[in-house]
């Protein structure tokens, strides 16, 4: 699993996903992702970029992870941060160009990192050429167009609501009105249309040929309405949203169309990879996303919902296993991204932030992890409104609307303009404590998140009971609010503990710590890295778990 480094050649880009990669690399990968916005910013714009994407790399790799998943950085008028897309085979000028792309594709693999872009079917942005062509009556086929109900047409062909708030239709000139699950600047594509489906599968044909190692799927879950588009019901939306029961999302038609992108993903060799961000109501339901036919990975937002409660995790991690084990596939676990409260934040502290990430590295699967949570940044709460430009948030009464405050830009120094985030500001304002939480501020401060991370990830890679592998063995028989499980493989098994109570707990075991999401009680240094599985006797301890802690043990 180690980095290798191979040196980019202008000839390797198309036929190359990076390193070597292991047969089914993606199982146990940790993918980092890069909302591309609030990355870095090489020209002092304010706005995060490729080239500073590309700069800053180096931190990625030595963070250890597999591979980055990019947010969309196509041509785009940004209703939505770039989740509506004008043309998708172009670079949106704030991002910089198609060079800057292939650059930064480049030197990703040239660190042993693979890339995976986002790409955005369910809609597409209201200046698409398309959409713009529909307004003139041309091709209305591709999107969703339909005649009003009521006198005159005047009320909305049916009662679905936009996830970001009002109604899912807006009418045109000439009075009818089209479909946007999103904000009105989506306009929901028509997947029964065969432009549509010859257009996607050019657009993925197009980055693949760049280089890159997969897409991330955006909306997954939605391409495919149900027949008819039915009524939900008066007052139904916002109790079903949570349970994504709903006639607009999961259809079992969205699944031809996964089949046929892995078709088209395997001409390309067996590394590239296709992830849905797919919601479904079950574990179950999920699991259908990564038949051996279908997509790679499906983020596990159950795990990603899941309170901070023991029985509750237990749960979700075993139904998780199961349904994904039932069709072969791993699980993709979660806990942050660009559109949910950062996960410490979430959790109520930076403890069991830390502790949560640490459960979700030493599980069998896949893991993501969201920029600036290995600095454990905490969601920002007091944004002023006249600086947001979430449209959930813009269009009052929407799902959150607090979708800024996990994308505020990442701090890489502690001094200097947006703390290293460019030369220039930042889009969103960052808090003065991020001074502390920079990059440069945590590196090789053994205490802090950044090395944490870092530790874990070396730990991951170099231990096969971690990431690897399908199954947790659990311990019964512990203090309420307690969980343990035991990793076996060859090299040694790992024993992780979680703590979800706010008092110490002593555990009737004896083992060697490994990590700690917090300082042991009785231990002053962890063994080094070097020494992890080699010495484990002279570091042999009576388990007690800190309050609201994970620790991995050699056991
Ligand atoms: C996905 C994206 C989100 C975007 C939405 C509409 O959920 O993650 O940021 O607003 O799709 O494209």
């Amino acid at each position: 699993m180690a980095h290798e480094l191979t040196s980019p050649s202008m000839s390797d880009s198309a036929s190359s996903c990076g390193s070597p990669a292991r047969p089914g690399w993606w199982r146990d990968a940790v993918i980092y992702q890069v909302y591309v916005r609030s990355f870095a910013d090489s020209d002092g714009d304010g706005i995060g970029d490729l080239r500073g994407v590309r700069e800053r790399l180096p931190h990625i790799a030595e963070l250890g992870a597999d591979a980055v998943w990019l947010t969309p950085f196509y041509a785009s008028p940004q209703a939505d941060g770039g989740y509506d897309v004008a043309d998708y085979r172009a670079v949106d000028p704030v991002f910089g160009d198609l060079a800057d792309a292939d650059d930064l594709v480049r030197a990703a693999h040239g660190l042993g990192l693979k890339v995976i872009v986002d790409i955005v079917p369910n809609h597409t942005s209201d200046r698409h050429p398309w959409f713009q062509q529909a307004l003139a009556g041309v091709g209305r086929d591709r999107y969703v167009f339909r005649p009003g109900r009521g006198p005159a047409g005047a009320e909305p062909p049916n009662d679905w609501e936009s996830v970001f708030g009002g109604p899912a239709w807006t009418r045109v000139a000439d009075g009818t009105w089209y479909l946007h699950l999103f904000a009105p600047e989506q306009p929901d594509l028509n997947w029964k249309n065969a432009e549509v489906r010859a257009e996607f599968d050019s657009v993925l044909r197009f980055w693949l040929d760049l280089g890159v190692d997969g897409f991330r799927i955006d909306v997954a879950h939605g391409m495919v309405k149900a027949e008819g588009l039915p009524d939900i019901g008066h007052g139904q939306q916002a109790k079903l949203i949570g349970t994504q029961r709903l006639p607009f999302f999961d259809q079992d038609g969205v699944h031809e169309i996964h089949r046929g992108w892995r078709r088209l993903l395997e001409s390309y060799g067996p590394d590239r990879i296709g992830v849905a961000e797919a919601w479904a109501p079950t574990p179950e339901r999920l699991a259908l996303y990564v038949r051996p036919d279908e997509l790679h990975q499906a983020f596990n937002f159950q795990f990603l919902n899941c309170p901070w409660d023991a029985t509750a995790l237990r749960s979700v991690v075993d139904e998780s296993l199961r349904a994904t084990a039932s069709v072969g596939a791993p699980t993709t676990w979660v806990l942050s991204n660009h559109d949910v409260v950062r996960h410490p934040t979430r959790y109520g502290s930076p403890a069991r932030g830390r502790a949560a990430a640490l459960l979700m590295l030493a599980l069998p699967g896949s893991a993501y992890v969201y920029q600036g949570e290995e600095l454990g940044l905490p969601e920002v709460v007091d944004l002023p409104d006249e600086l947001r430009q979430d449209p959930a948030f813009l269009r009052g009464d929407g799902q959150d609307g607090l979708r800024d405050g996990c994308r505020v830009p990442l701090p890489w120094t502690p001094e200097g303009p947006s703390y290293g985030f460019g030369p220039g500001g930042s889009w969103l304002p960052q808090p003065a404590e991020w001074s502390g939480l920079s990059v440069a501020a945590q590196a090789a401060d053994p205490g802090s998140d950044l090395e944490l991370y870092r530790r874990a990830l070396r730990l991951r890679r170099e231990h096969p009971a971690l990431g690897a592998g399908e199954a947790v063995e659990w311990l019964d028989g512990l203090p309420e609010g307690v969980l343990a499980f035991r990793r076996r493989s060859e090299g040694g098994d790992v024993l992780v503990t979680l703590n979800t109570t706010a008092r110490e707990v002593p555990l009737p075991l004896t083992a060697s710590p490994l990590l700690s999401s917090t300082p042991l009680p009785g231990v002053l240094v962890l063994p080094s890295p070097a020494t992890e599985f080699t010495a484990r006797a002279a570091h042999a301890h009576n388990v007690r778990v800190p309050a609201d802690s994970c620790v991995w043990w050699a056991i």
